[in-house]
């Protein structure tokens, strides 16, 4: 072999290196690479023949060689990279067309889904909505509805502190009923007034199936010219019928709590029941369900909020949400309310 025909074969030996790495195909470049470049390679073996070549020639010719070499290495590194970013590609994601991963959608909790329920029925029944802070001052917990300061009715309430005084020096304390809101919102609002506020309470209460330490109340009022017991009782027989159905019925005996007079508890006949109910665990027979405490405002409560009594009357009411979620929703622990174990609230 001649000087030109070394020339001529590497030329050949280009082009079809280049023609080759034009196909397509992940593995093609180390295979290439075997075929030029390996121990046997096409380009190897001619740079191998340089050695029966003069001197001088050997030099020119190699230099081209070792040019050419170094072309197809960069060839190949280049043509490996890419090929390395579509498998990584493929590897993630082979039909990028393809419908993501479902995500699964949270659901609302029991005893919020509860509250909005009894909301709505008072907001259909011409109810607005107020909120009121969980750290309390004494004087909207207790005094301003008629809990003397040393009146044994706040022991029915057993009251956690907090390490904070109000601007008369007294302990603050975290809200033991929602019924401060009846006093913020008269002080702050002029009647007619219906209002109503859902929202967590605090009693320092050891936790067993019907009670905790943190819990939920709806708060209900009206302050307006004539409010009587009567309404109270159409507005919550209306609001018990709403949530439990038409044939429910809606009892009221005495009670006593400091800001209503008279007070009273008041009952569902039993949802679960109909009728037969002696061994019922949920209403234990009676055929009744205590569900809330109301009344008509007590006329120290109304001018504790700046009105005068001879004028203005109004009747209230508070309900446990917890109670109301356990009978919607047929839960005889209230503790299944704050486990929060997915499976179990995945059913409800
Ligand atoms: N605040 C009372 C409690 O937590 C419940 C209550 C009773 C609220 C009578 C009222 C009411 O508005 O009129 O025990």
């Amino acid at each position: 072999m001649n000087r030109d025909e070394w020339k001529e074969k590497l030329s050949l030996i280009k082009d079809s290196f280049f023609s080759a790495l034009s196909q397509p195909g992940p593995d093609n470049a180390e295979a290439l690479k075997v075929a030029y470049l390996g121990r046997k390679g096409e380009l190897s073996l001619l740079l191998r023949d340089l050695k029966d070549f003069p001197i001088e020639e050997r030099k020119a010719l190699g230099a081209l060689g070792n040019a050419l070499k170094a072309e197809f290495e960069a060839a190949l590194d280049a043509k490996a990279g890419v090929s390395g970013r579509f498998e990584a590609r493929d590897k993630c994601a082979e039909d990028l067309t393809l419908p993501g991963y479902p995500f699964p959608k949270g659901g609302l909790h029991p005893l919020t889904v509860a509250a909005a329920k009894m909301c709505e029925g008072f907001q259909k029944l011409g109810f607005s909505v107020a909120d009121g802070p969980l750290i309390e001052e004494d004087l909207f917990n207790f005094e301003a509805l008629n809990f003397a300061p040393d009146h044994p009715a706040r022991d029915m309430q057993d009251t956690f502190y907090v390490d904070l005084k109000d601007a008369r020096g007294k302990d603050l304390l975290l809200r033991t009923h929602t019924s401060p809101v009846q006093i913020r919102t008269m002080k702050n609002t002029a009647p007619p007034l219906r209002v109503i506020s859902a929202g967590r309470v605090f009693r320092s209460e050891a936790v067993d199936a019907s009670h905790s330490f943190v819990f939920h109340q709806l708060e209900g009022f009206a302050l307006d010219r004539n409010i009587t017991m009567a309404d109270l009782k159409w507005t919550l027989d209306a609001f018990i019928k709403d949530m439990f159905g038409s044939s429910a019925k809606t009892a009221f005996s005495p009670s006593f709590f400091p800001f209503v007079e008279p007070g009273a508890q008041v009952a569902v006949s039993c949802v679960f029941c109909p009728g037969s109910g002696a061994r019922c665990p949920v209403c234990k027979g009676t055929g009744w369900i205590e569900l809330l405490g109301a009344g008509v405002i007590h006329p120290n409560v109304v001018r504790n909020c700046g009105y005068d009594p001879e004028q203005w009357s109004g009747f209230a009411f508070g309900a446990g949400v917890e109670r109301f979620a356990m009978l919607l929703y047929g839960i005889s622990d209230m503790r299944t309310l704050y486990e929060n174990d997915l499976r179990v609230l995945k059913q409800l």
